[in-house]
């Protein structure tokens, strides 16, 4: 377990080119900007970033990722919005094979003034040539339902905590025992704890003070059990 404090683009530079065998991330979807380098999250909360996000994140990153994976090998919790984006990066670019998983929430927020209601969250996958997908009938399934999980978001108070029996599918079905897997936007740590479930290696970063130190000890918490 290696968790990092930090700007991902900037900490990502210590990890080594081809180290890597699987990517599992959950990037801010939308991020405004504030100027100087500050950023105003969904949550409302503030980042200092050198990341500039567009739409959530930009090439740079991806091309941070691209060089430390051993081959292509990555799960993106995506808005809709930026599915054109990685479609364009690894498939029409990289020729990778991809999949679109989703997350259908049972008790969506009730606001559909004009439009569909938000209720179905996107996870892009794209695998180089060649990387093997493993797994079984149950943890290959490509779509969720599932209420929201509240509890967790007020428990790790995080906004976006993403359900861990998703992250444990998606690291079965993409890694093996003693494999190292990537998040380089932890947020309060999920892919962690899948990881330590899964007995998978796990390099964690993340920017935000508060939300490092609560995947710290939810990290901690699971190795003492
Ligand atoms: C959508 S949340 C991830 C939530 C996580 N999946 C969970 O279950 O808790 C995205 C996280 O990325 C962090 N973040 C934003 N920009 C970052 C950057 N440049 N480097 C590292 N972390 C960043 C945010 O503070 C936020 O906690």
């Amino acid at each position: 377990m290696q968790l990092i404090n930090g700007d991902c683009l900037e900490k990502l530079g210590g990890v080594d080119t081809h180290s890597i065998d699987l990517v599992v991330t959950d990037p801010p979807y939308e991020i405004g900007t504030a100027g100087a380098g500050i950023y105003k999250q969904k949550d409302k909360s503030y980042i200092k970033s050198l990341t500039f996000m567009s739409n959530g994140f930009d090439k740079t990153v991806l091309d941070e990722l691209v060089r430390v994976m051993k081959k292509i090998n990555i799960y993106i919790f995506c808005s809709q919005k930026q599915i054109p984006l990685l479609i364009n990066y690894f498939v029409k670019q990289r020729k990778c094979n991809w999949n679109l998983l989703t997350w259908h929430k049972t008790n969506p927020v009730p606001a559909c003034g004009n439009k569909y209601l938000s209720d179905t969250e996107y996870i892009f996958f794209a695998r180089e040539k060649g990387v093997k997908i493993y797994g079984s009938y149950q943890t290959k399934r490509t779509y969720y339902l599932t209420p929201s999980n509240v509890k967790e978001k007020k428990l790790y108070n995080h906004p976006t905590v993403k359900p861990q029996n998703i992250l444990e599918n998606l690291i079965t079905n993409s890694s093996k025992t003693g494999d190292t897997v990537l998040d380089p936007f932890m947020g309060s740590g999920s892919t962690g704890v899948a990881c330590l479930s899964k007995h998978r290696d796990f390099i964690g970063v993340e920017i935000n003070e508060e939300y490092f130190k609560t995947a710290k000890e939810r990290i901690s918490n699971v190795l003492r059990a």
